[in-house]
């Protein structure tokens, strides 16, 4: 899996076909889905429009997407693999996660809520179950690996575990703010890939790009906030998953290189801010935490 990913967590159909396809332009190979998305379609398009502009080659390229809560029943792991595939225009996928280990209701509803507003969980179902049927797209052979998101190192270890096919990577939110290094160590022993999302910390303050400790490296040695922050997370073992609609961003977040290691050692020892930015991971339910400034 190429460390730098570009996630396409776009709002906008239009937004997330030039981001794409910029994205492919500046050098990311890696793209992170989901049918949660609900843009998958305009992924494809773009990654048809830079197949056919000799850019690249399906096989030059490493995509990820994500079962969605409603899909959780094993019967319906299939057909949301197969209608993630047709939405992206692709024969295979390289890795597919379940995007959350909470089972919402079976149904076409990827919301669904009771007379009060609140989520409806499935009781009928286990997490261990889910996993066996994606064990079993493996098996078909159009999944390559299989993963989770948003789990606890508790739930990781379940899985771990008791799969006949070991989880090849894990995505949690992860950032100078909020390094998981228990479950990167983990992970590490086990040969299991972390992927961070939201490595910038989403643009949310406390912002990871002001952090006197990132600015200072910065400055130091010549790069932006970003790319110290980027530089950060594929050195000390993880994958990144960044998103921008900003030309200019994503071009400087694929323009990263090595930190000296007295800089990796400031990040670890000297940030003592600790934020999580987003509540999916006690919820299931998707959203960064607003936070006023
Ligand atoms: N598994 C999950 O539950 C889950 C949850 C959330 C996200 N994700 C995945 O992770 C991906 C990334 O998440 P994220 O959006 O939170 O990532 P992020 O890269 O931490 O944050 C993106 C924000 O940072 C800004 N930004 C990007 N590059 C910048 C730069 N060089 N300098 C300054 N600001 C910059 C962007 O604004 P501009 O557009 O203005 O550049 C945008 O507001 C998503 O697309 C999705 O694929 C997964």
């Amino acid at each position: 899996m190429p460390a730098l990913g570009f996630g396409t967590l776009i709002p906008g159909a239009t937004e997330t076909r030039n981001a794409t396809r910029t994205a492919l332009e500046a050098g990311f190979r890696h793209l992170d889905c989901a049918e949660r998305y609900r843009n998958e379609e305009q992924v494809g398009e773009a990654i048809q429009q830079a197949i056919q502009a000799d850019l690249l080659t399906r096989q030059d390229l490493f995509i990820t997407t994500k079962l969605w809560n409603n899909n959780h029943r094993p019967e319906r792991v299939q057909p949301a693999f197969e209608s993630s595939c047709d939405r992206l225009q692709l024969d295979y996928i390289d890795l597919y996660l379940i995007h959350t280990p909470f089972a919402f209701q079976p149904g076409d509803e990827q919301d669904p809520r009771d007379e009060h507003g609140q989520v409806v969980h499935d009781s009928g179902v286990t997490l261990v179950e889910t996993w066996r049927a994606l064990e079993d797209l493996v098996d078909g052979g159009r999944c390559k690996s299989i993963g989770l998101s948003d789990v606890t190192l508790e739930r990781l270890k379940e899985i771990v575990a008791v799969s006949r096919i070991k989880p090849a990577a894990v995505q949690v939110e992860s950032h100078p703010y909020l390094p998981e290094w228990h479950l990167l160590d983990f992970c590490r022993e086990h040969g299991i890939v972390v992927q961070a999302f939201a490595p910038l910390g989403h643009a949310m303050e406390p912002r990871v790009v002001d952090d006197p400790v990132i600015t200072s490296i910065a400055q130091r040695n010549h790069k932006t906030p970003a790319q110290v922050a980027l530089a950060w997370a594929v050195q000390r073992g993880t994958a990144f998953l960044t998103t921008s609609t900003s030309p200019r961003h994503i071009r400087e977040n694929f323009e990263i290189s090595a930190l000296p290691e007295d800089a990796m050692r400031e990040i670890r020892d000297h940030i003592k801010t600790s934020v999580r930015f987003n509540s999916v991971v006690g919820t299931g339910v998707p959203g960064f935490i607003p936070r006023s400034k």
